[in-house]
């Protein structure tokens, strides 16, 4: 894998936020590895990176949700001199727990909280012994709450925050950082993806920012080695409310913003 600018691996590049993030990182001056299951956009994206800001982009398809993917991948970019891992793919599922298909939880807790943390902990090696590294884990304001009708999706991002958090504090002095990104609704294909309603209250949030804002306030938040980063006013004060309110009440609220169809 030959590459003249430092290397970002993005994974979920294929669309959405991860597809956004690449694009900022090549506008920064970054060398791209980008990772998802469909080829054909991850390539449509490396040529239009490759004509916009002449970065170089290596296409990795893979399925994160089956085991041994992430140590695969892992293993394919050992020799790259990885400088900044972005775990952002990830999948939700709408429905009552015990309704929605074990499978489908098998595959999301694979992707969102697995391969997340196999990525990190077989890329961190290099950064830490380099001295220099980023780690840019994609959780959610989801993860800040139970969310009834999507208990397991919030649940794995609180997972993303807290591992991603204690991460931070143990890489003090390393020269590496790790940022967890949390936003609120972006329209992607996430929505569809999940099956959510598309009338739920919550994708009418007054804190809904595009996947561009979300990529640009997540890059600016990880240069300045920030663990948290929450885009959007409306977002950051809800999270700040959340602490603040009895975890009973931000419960029913959640309930009441995403009800089941
Ligand atoms: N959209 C929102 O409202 C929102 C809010 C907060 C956080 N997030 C988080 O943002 C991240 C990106 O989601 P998005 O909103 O950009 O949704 P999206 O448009 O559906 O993108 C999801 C990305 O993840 C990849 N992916 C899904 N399953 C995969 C698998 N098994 N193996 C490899 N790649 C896989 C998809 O690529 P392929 O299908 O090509 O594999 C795609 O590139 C997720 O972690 C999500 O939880 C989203």
């Amino acid at each position: 894998m030959s590459h003249t600018r430092p290397l970002a691996l993005v994974t979920g590049a294929s669309s959405g936020i991860g597809l956004e993030l690449a694009r900022v990182f090549a506008r920064e001056g970054h060398d791209l590895v980008l990772v998802a299951r469909r080829e054909p956009e991850l390539r449509a994206l490396g040529d239009e990176l490759k004509s916009r800001y002449g970065a170089d982009s290596t296409v990795i398809t893979a399925d994160l949700a089956l085991e041994g993917a992430a140590r695969q991948l892992a293993t394919e970019v050992a020799d790259s001199d990885i400088e900044v891992l972005v775990n952002n793919a990830g999948l939700g599922n709408q429905g009552r727990f015990w309704e929605t298909d074990l499978d489908a939880d098998h595959r999301m807790l694979a992707v969102n909280v697995l391969a997340l943390t196999e990525l990190t902990k077989l890329l961190l090696p290099a950064m830490v012994a380099r001295g220099s590294g980023r780690v840019l884990n994609v959780a959610s304001t989801a993860g800040f709450q139970p969310g009834p009708f999507m208990a397991t999706y919030y649940a794995s991002k609180a997972y993303v925050i807290s591992l991603t958090e204690a991460l931070a504090e143990e890489l003090t002095g390393t020269g590496v950082t790790a940022t967890a990104l949390c936003p609120g609704v972006v329209p992607t294909g996430f929505q569809a993806a999940a099956e959510m309603d598309p009338n739920t209250p919550l994708l009418k949030s007054p804190g809904s920012k595009s996947a561009e804002y979300v990529a640009n306030a997540a890059y600016k938040g990880m240069v300045a080695g920030r663990r948290i980063v929450i885009p959007g006013v409306v977002n950051k004060i809800g999270a700040q409310a959340g602490r603040v309110t009895p975890r009973v009440v931000m419960t029913k609220v959640t309930r009441r913003l995403n009800p089941p169809a």
